[in-house]
């Protein structure tokens, strides 16, 4: 998952009738505010930053259908950049890498280069058989705290599930994780919130921790391959003949050490980040919608549109940017070449004009797959059905091995970390009775 750092500064005002989006209270329960946006400026111009965030689900899928216009790239706009996101970049320029775009960051055909060597790692067949060790991870992690009766979900289990699975993914140690999150904290930290010069170079020294450990990482699969992603990475080159696809141009090229940190900057923010907030948000829904807990346990196959429900209702990503390439008109809006355009899935997710009674949580909604909260269009999230494998092991595990679970105690007022763009909760401490 990647960001625009730039995003975050501007001034305060704020538009007299849609909320401020820099509110942590709208932020927290943004649903109300997107609900006045569709209705009133679907391509609403944000007076804060001049981002035009669109809410509408036809206008979201026109933008990421279109990549000629609306680009995936950002270059060009960092003259833009805050003075704290310039600090950052400065000190990764000074001792690291300066990333370069990869996959996310790009439009074909420059993408459909990475997407096709990334995407045979991320195939179904290759995920499924990672199904047996998913499976154990989740029954290991309940194993430690089920015999108490109550546990954090978050921290106890939704972060490590997935925190564990990237890692032995990628081939990075999993009991280093807690490390590992904090790489992705950092690297995702620019985009996330508004952040003084000091921050932003604290947080870009930890980046500097992951980019040097990485680069360590890559150099010892040089001439030692494993089996794990990042020697697929290393040697990508080498899978690209061995395919026999290596018609273009770039592909008997091994990746430079530039776009080996873009990409794994993607790898580990993508893996850490969502599915962990997936987790969490999908049995908080759960715990505020007993009923539906009821029939889901009663009705195990519905355990794949419950997910997708979730996904659509409240979903870890709630918009990414696309940037203008040329005058183009949505809506009846004229947007200006070079303008941020922020896609704001979780605002398309509950347009009623595609799902009927958006607001309501129902796991049984026939057309919950048509959510937009994996993306659309060539970018469409690669780690998509590894998300779902995970989410679909982890809540089987849950449902099988808790009863009768439920608040430990009552959440903060505001359960979301502040964040531009994700759904973090802060935390969700549970009680129940093991079976
Ligand atoms: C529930 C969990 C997840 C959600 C909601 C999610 C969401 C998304 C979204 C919305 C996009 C589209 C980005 C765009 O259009 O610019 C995306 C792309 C991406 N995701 Fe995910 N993601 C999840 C899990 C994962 C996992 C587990 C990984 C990897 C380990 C991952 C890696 C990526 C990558 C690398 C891209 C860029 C793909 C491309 O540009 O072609 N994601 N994800």
């Amino acid at each position: 998952m990647t960001t625009s750092d730039e995003m975050m500064h501007g001034g305060a005002s704020s538009s007299p009738d849609i909320p401020s989006f820099f509110d942590p209270a709208v932020q927290d329960d943004p649903f109300a505010a997107y609900e006045m946006m569709r209705e009133q400026c679907p391509v609403h111009r944000l007076p804060e930053n001049g981002m035009y965030m669109v809410t509408r689900y036809d206008d979201a899928r026109r933008v990421l259908s279109d990549p000629k216009v609306f680009s995936s790239s950002p270059s060009g706009r960092t003259a833009q950049l805050s003075e704290s996101a310039r600090a950052a970049a400065q000190v990764m320029a000074d001792r690291g890498w300066v990333r370069a775009q990869t996959l996310q960051r790009t439009d074909p055909p420059v993408h459909t280069h990475y997407r096709r060597l990334l995407g045979r790692v991320f195939a179904r067949r290759n995920i499924d058989a990672l199904a047996p060790r998913i499976t154990e991870i989740a029954h290991e992690l309940i194993d430690a705290f089920a015999a108490s009766g109550e546990c954090e979900f978050l921290n106890d289990f939704a972060l490590p599930l997935p925190g564990i699975v990237i890692c032995e993914q990628l081939g990075l140690d999993a009991a280093q994780y807690p490390r590992f999150k904090r790489w992705a904290d950092a690297m995702l930290a620019g985009a996330q919130r508004s952040m003084t010069v000091d921050e932003a170079v604290e947080q870009a020294e930890i980046e500097l921790d992951a980019q040097h450990h990485l680069a360590a990482e890559f150099e010892a699969r040089r001439d030692e391959p494993r089996d794990d992603l990042i020697s697929l990475l290393v040697h990508a080159h080498r899978m690209a003949d061995d395919d026999e696809v290596a018609g273009d141009a770039n592909e008997d090229e091994p990746f430079t050490i530039e776009e080996l940190q873009d990409l794994m900057h993607q790898l580990v923010t993508g893996g850490f980040e969502t599915t962990t907030s997936a987790l969490t948000k999908g049995l908080y829904l759960l715990l505020q919608h007993p009923d539906q807990m009821a029939t889901l346990r009663a009705r195990p196959e519905l355990l794949d549109n419950f997910i997708d429900e979730s996904l659509r209702f409240d979903g870890p990503v709630a918009g990414l940017w696309r940037t203008s390439t040329c005058p183009v008109s949505l809506g009846d809006v004229d947007i200006e070449e070079g303008a941020s355009v922020m896609v704001r899935y979780a605002a398309a997710n509950r347009d009623p004009s595609r799902f009927e009674n958006p607001d309501v949580f129902d796991i049984e909604r026939p057309n919950a797959n048509e959510h937009m909260a994996f993306g659309f269009g060539n970018h469409f999230c690669i780690g998509a059905w590894l998300a779902r494998t995970e989410l679909r092991i982890a809540f089987s595990a849950i449902l099988e091995r808790l009863d009768d679970i439920e608040l430990a105690r009552p959440l903060d007022d505001q359960v979301h970390e502040f964040s531009f763009f994700l759904r973090p909760m802060k935390e969700l401490p549970i009680r129940f009775n093991a079976r």
